[in-house]
């Protein structure tokens, strides 16, 4: 019945309601067969759109050229694009090693995962569009690689609250869709979090003003795919998950299923830009695209459309992209789940926002030869698909202001007719906005020159307008205050900077401010309103003085102090007595020994927290006199400039040395290989005990980082010594370590300083130990450990495993999150194949995969009662994490293990 309709349909001339009515006739159910028709019709209706609309499948890349001939457009033309061949050799070590990439993006965030964004001035010259390669990009992780061959199977599932769930691969993408090009600015949430983090580090990393980029996007809308699953009437919410696999599971977020329908919104899924198959890092094979919204919104590499009742519950939508409000702390926000779930605070729609290309950042005008006009350029946005209708600049601190020329490249593909890239331009009934403007004001130089700063602000049809004050919070997002370039007036010559540059790059306006103790938060740009700079808030200081001690000390009777016996030392110009302590210091007595007779002040400070500097009063006993800190300094400078023997580190003082290997062993760790003094030197360090590393804060100027680390290589290996270190990147949720991500910014040939060696216990072989210098001997070792805290358990468990007659009995039990964290896997393995059954060893993980076969878990009451049960002449070395170390020992004192036979590193 149904096809006879159809060929009907197909080959008469009748009208289709001449068909109708004579169909109506026949004496068959009037509701069978309507239903039958209304069918019909709707397969009528695709086979005749379906020879309307040209499909272009693009399986192979698209010359641009041949796509779009820019003479007969009258739209701006993407920028020549240059796809880049091969990975760059510092990705060739990281998950991303598939992934090739333009090397003039700025990395935000080390190495791994990729976020960069182009220098301002390349984003701004490439004009309306950008080329996918200088493209900004934020990766949460890595890359999926997905090969040529496999994109025709891509698959994209719609589940969820829908009648009809459905499997679509890439092809019925393609074919089964109407295909439509459209240009949308996408930016990033963090876009200008630098800004915010020079006046408090927020917990993302520092994007400058280029996390913005154009691009022309093709593909089907969302909606018609999702009509096609028929959405129950209770779904409200659309779900999108990505294929890439990060720490807390897949990317995913939500947005609204009403948003997603609404034609006005442009909600669509997109698999070419700029006319070309996606590349890798903007969601090859296919991505949503959200205009008018955050980025984050965007899902990329996307394979689920999942209908839901209430918003996504990803850990991603629910712990990235939100403005908190600004009384919440990171500490505040980490300890109360409650502010991450309030979706009111979850951002979708872009704010207003813009910022100034020209003048560059350090750019410089020479006030005699420079014509009388000069041209400042920049960008602006909004979000919601509101046009942006105003930009405007002061040159008086805002006191007045100059409203700039605006071009909207956009508009013009509001009369674009014909297809472009394989879909059609359908934008001449929308008036919605969804990509960046840009303006240009022509500024008399003689203005520039009365001037301290070139403010910018934008207003959209909405009449938002960009604020004066930031409203900081602890994401750092939406960032979008006047964009402020300072003008500095030398010797005839205009110097303009930026507020800041991004990552860790230095310059601009605001770190000199800071450096000069301005106030960044009061609104005046650290100025007060006469142009003076204000004072900074004093910092807490905990006092470490007893009140009215008034004895002085000289250079000798410190010196007589120098030893184990009664060992003082100077903080601050002030002496402290340490014998008191030796016992009950967590890093061993050698911490204190090593400062006995000297200045420990850089150190100190460097390493202890509030609590520790409080119990200093306990140890006071009195100040140096002037002469005896001139005599300190003298002889600390003698002794650093001293070549030392057959071994490297010495207690009491700092050595240097030079980094001459960087290793990348997986995406977040690195083996950082030191050269020695000389060829036959070994680095001098005990078994079990740990070494100080100090290099320079690269964020504080006169600042020093210290930590305690314990080599990776053989102790008695001579001319370097090895590493191995876990790096915690910043992340939009966590801040990265300070000293890690230092050490990883370290080029080859940077010169850093050891000390040691500390810690208060020692391996001596064969079952024999010192802890806190006294000698013993044990049987067995239970060893507890989490994350980067295997490295002096395995420097212990080496040296049992590598002495044939040492027969002591050894388990570890390793927690991590996940399989890829484990370090040391293959030698521990190795071990416990080669000496099984004196050793054991048992890895647990918290976000094991389903694949998992071992333990799973924190390190709990039953892992320890299982394998860390008390045992005669037993004892347990641990360390990890403070949390874990805290309740791990808290576990075993229940399980009945004694103090004494418990270690901490
Ligand atoms: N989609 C997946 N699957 N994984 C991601 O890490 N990052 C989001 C979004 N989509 C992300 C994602 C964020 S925060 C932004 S700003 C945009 O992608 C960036 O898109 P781009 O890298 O193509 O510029």
């Amino acid at each position: 019945m149904l096809s006879v309709i159809t060929r009907i349909l197909l080959t008469s001339t009748m009208s289709i309601s001449t068909v109708l009515r004579m169909v109506l006739n026949v004496e068959q159910s009037i509701r069978a067969i309507c239903n039958c028709v209304m069918v019909a019709l709707a397969e009528f209706e695709a086979i005749t759109t379906k020879a309307l609309i040209p499909r272009v499948y693009p399986f192979k890349s698209i010359d641009i050229k041949e796509a779009v001939c820019p003479e007969r457009l009258d739209v701006p033309p993407p920028p020549p694009s240059n796809i880049p061949k091969e990975a760059l050799s510092v990705d060739k070590d990281t998950p991303d090693y598939h992934v090739p990439r333009d090397s003039r993006l700025i990395r935000l965030t080390g190495v791994h995962p990729f976020n960069s964004e182009a220098p301002l001035t390349e984003l701004y010259n490439q004009g309306f569009l950008t080329s996918p390669e200088l493209f900004y990009v934020r990766n949460h992780g890595p890359v999926p690689r997905v090969q040529e061959e496999d994109i025709p199977k891509w698959e994209l599932r719609i589940e969820g609250l829908v009648e009809n769930p459905l499997v679509l691969n890439f092809k019925q993408i393609l074919q089964d869709f109407d295909q439509f090009t459209l240009p949308v600015t996408l930016v990033c949430a963090g876009n200008r979090r630098k800004e915010q983090n020079q006046v408090r580090k927020s917990k993302g990393f520092s994007w400058g003003p280029a996390g913005v980029s154009t691009a022309l996007f093709t593909g089907p809308l969302m909606s018609e795919v999702i009509w096609k699953a028929r959405p129950f009437r209770r779904a409200k919410y659309v779900c999108m998950e990505g294929a890439d696999k990060l720490p807390n599971g897949f990317y995913g977020t939500s947005v609204k299923l009403n948003w997603v329908m609404d034609p006005n919104r442009g909600f669509m899924l997109a698999h070419k830009m700029n006319g070309e198959p996606l590349r890798p890092d903007h969601g090859r094979p296919l991505r949503a695209v959200v205009p008018g919204q955050i980025g984050g919104r965007s899902v990329k590499w996307l394979t689920k459309l999942i209908l839901t009742e209430s918003p996504s519950d990803n850990w991603y939508h629910i712990y990235d992209n939100r403005v908190l409000p600004t009384m919440i702390s990171p500490e505040v926000a980490s300890k109360d789940t409650k502010w991450w779930k309030d979706e009111r605070y979850a951002i979708y729609d872009l704010n207003i926002n813009s910022a100034a290309a020209y003048p560059q950042h350090g750019e410089v005008l020479s006030l005699s030869t420079s014509g009388p006009i000069y041209t400042a350029k920049g960008y602006a946005y909004s979000g919601g698909g509101r046009r942006i209708t105003r930009v405007e600049v002061s040159l008086d601190k805002g006191a007045s202001w100059n409203l700039t020329e605006i071009n909207y490249p956009e508009d013009k593909y509001r009369d674009f007719e014909s297809d472009l890239f394989g879909g059609r331009v359908d934008m001449h009934w929308r008036e919605t906005c969804f990509c960046w403007c840009l303006w240009s004001l022509e500024i008399p130089v003689s203005n520039l020159e009365k001037s301290d700063a070139i403010l910018v602000r934008a207003m959209d049809e909405s009449m938002n307008i960009q604020p004066r004050d930031m409203y900081w919070s602890v994401l750092g997002m939406m960032n979008n205050p006047w964009f402020r370039i300072s003008i500095t007036n030398e010797n005839g010559t205009l110097k303009f900077e930026h507020p800041t540059q991004p990552a860790l790059m230095p310059g601009g306006w605001m770190e000199q401010v800071k450096k000069a103790g301005g106030n960044l938060t009061n609104g005046f740009w650290g100025e007060t309103s006469e142009g003076k700079p204000l004072e900074e808030a004093p910092v807490k200081e905990i006092n470490m003085k007893k009140d009215g001690l008034n004895n002085t000390i000289e250079l000798e009777e410190l010196r007589q102090h120098d030893s184990s016996e009664e060992p003082w030392f100077v903080v601050n110009g002030e002496v402290y007595d340490g014998t008191k302590f030796l016992e009950d210091h967590p890093g061993g007595a050698q911490s204190i020994i090593s400062a006995a007779g000297r200045d420990a002040s850089e150190e100190f400070l460097a390493i202890h927290s509030e609590t520790a500097k409080a119990m200093m009063l306990d140890y006071h006993i009195g100040t140096l006199s002037k002469a005896a800190i001139e005599g300190l300094k003298d002889a600390s400078q003698e002794e650093q400039g001293q070549c030392s023997g057959e071994v490297f580190l010495e207690p009491r003082s700092w050595k240097k040395a030079e980094l001459c290997k960087k290793q990348i062993v997986s995406w977040d760790t690195r083996v950082f290989t030191f050269q020695l003094q000389h060829e036959e030197q070994t680095v001098g360090l005990p078994t079990g005990q740990h070494l100080m590393l100090k290099l320079k804060d690269p964020s504080a100027a006169n600042k020093s980082l210290i930590r305690a680390y314990t080599p990776f290589s053989q102790t008695d290996r001579k001319a370097t010594m090895e590493l191995l270190v876990k790096i915690y990147a910043a992340t939009n949720t966590t801040k990265g370590g300070q000293m890690t991500t230092a050490l990883d910014g370290l080029q080859i040939g940077a010169t850093v300083e050891f000390k040691g060696p500390i810690g208060k216990f020692r391996y001596l072989g064969r079952g024999k130990i010192t802890l806190n210098e006294k000698e013993r001997e044990v049987n067995s070792f239970r060893m507890i450990c989490g994350g980067s805290g295997i490295t002096p358990i395995f420097q212990v468990l080496r040296a049992v495993m590598q002495d044939p007659e040492d027969m002591l009995n050894c388990v570890v039990i390793d927690g991590n999150r996940m399989e890829e964290d484990i370090l040391c896997r293959a030698e521990l393995d190795a071990f416990a194949k080669m000496k099984a059954p004196q050793c054991t060893i048992v890895h647990s993980l918290t976000k094991a995969t389903e694949t998992w076969t071992g333990r799973r878990g924190r390190i709990s009451k039953e892992l320890l009662e299982e394998f860390a049960s008390p045992s005669e002449g037993s004892m347990v070395l641990i360390c990890g994490p403070e949390s874990m170390e805290k309740s791990a020992k808290e576990i075993l004192l229940a399980l009945g293990w004694k103090e004494v036979d418990i270690v901490l590193f």
